[in-house]
């Protein structure tokens, strides 16, 4: 059996080793995962900022010791349990805050723009989604996604717009700063395959996006490589990204190795 203590909640609660499901009553959820998600939200709320401790699962006596793990987005992602977009989300969660502004450069199937709208949502509907893409099919999808996911009151914070991301300054009020910047490459997926992001108007995207970012800001891009065009378009991101001042930006990567067509997570953050 595996003992966990919330550190948050300050309770203890059982897990089974075999099927990681909850066999007495835990504090929060009923698997590790879920209950993990749940205490990191609770000290969001509360703290205003994220909770940054690692959390042991250790292991009772009886359970093998291999069980003590970090259950943690990112370490998921470096186990091979979770996918770029995961990790992704789990870093935007660390710079939104409820209220904020963030754009959504590449809408697709408005995936991204829903998980950004449940950081930014409050109730004084401060908060705001802007999010681009060129199909309109995609701005349907996403549409339908949120029509499905959130209240009317919080889709009316979501802006989208069928243009290029690289006239995010066009609809953008000029007096308002994001705090993210997410695209998420390459094509729509269950889509056209023929049409993708390129990398001349990423690149001018990217720089629109420097200017509308608020300091403290993340621009995040998850670039696909494994179609045509995709490694040219990761090879422009990234040296656009290398050259950035040190002094004002922090700029750095996920990729698999071992995987040469995984997709690459690039961050990069406004200092
Ligand atoms: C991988 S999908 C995005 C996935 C999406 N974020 C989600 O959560 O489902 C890439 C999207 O970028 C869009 N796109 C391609 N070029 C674009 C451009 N210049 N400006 C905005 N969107 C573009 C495509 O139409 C496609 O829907």
């Amino acid at each position: 059996m595996m003992a966990l203590r919330c550190p948050i909640h300050k309770a203890s609660a059982l897990f089974s080793p075999q099927t990681m499901k909850a066999v007495s009553s835990p504090p929060c959820a009923s698997t590790p995962r879920k209950w993990l998600h749940t205490c990191k939200t609770f000290f969001l709320q509360h703290h205003r900022q994220p909770y940054t401790a690692n959390i042991a699962f250790s292991a009772s006596a009886s359970a093998s010791p291999s069980i003590s793990v970090v259950d943690d987005d990112a370490m998921g992602y470096i186990f091979g349990h979770n996918k770029a977009t995961q990790v992704a989300h789990l870093v935007w969660k660390y710079v939104v805050r409820s209220g904020d502004t963030v754009i959504d450069a590449t809408c697709g199937n408005g995936n991204d723009t829903l998980a950004m709208l449940r950081m930014v949502a409050d109730d004084s509907a401060s908060g705001c989604v802007y999010g681009f893409d060129i199909q309109q099919q995609a701005l349907r999808n996403t549409s339908l996604l949120l029509d499905d996911s959130v209240t009317p009151e919080e889709k009316q914070m979501v802006k989208l717009y069928a243009i290029c991301h690289s006239r995010m300054e066009d609809v953008v009020p000029v007096d308002k700063l994001a705090r993210l910047v997410a695209f998420n490459l390459g094509y729509l997926p269950g889509g056209e395959k023929s049409i993708i992001t390129r990398p001349e108007t990423t690149i001018l995207a990217l720089k629109a996006a420097q200017r509308k970012l608020a300091i403290g800001g993340l621009i995040s891009a998850i670039v696909y490589v494994g179609h045509p065009g995709g490694r040219e378009e990761y090879a422009a991101i990234e040296d656009f990204a290398s050259q950035l001042h040190a002094d004002e930006w922090k700029c750095c990567k996920f990729q698999t190795l071992n995987r040469p067509a995984a997709p690459i997570v690039i961050f990069i953050f406004r200092k």
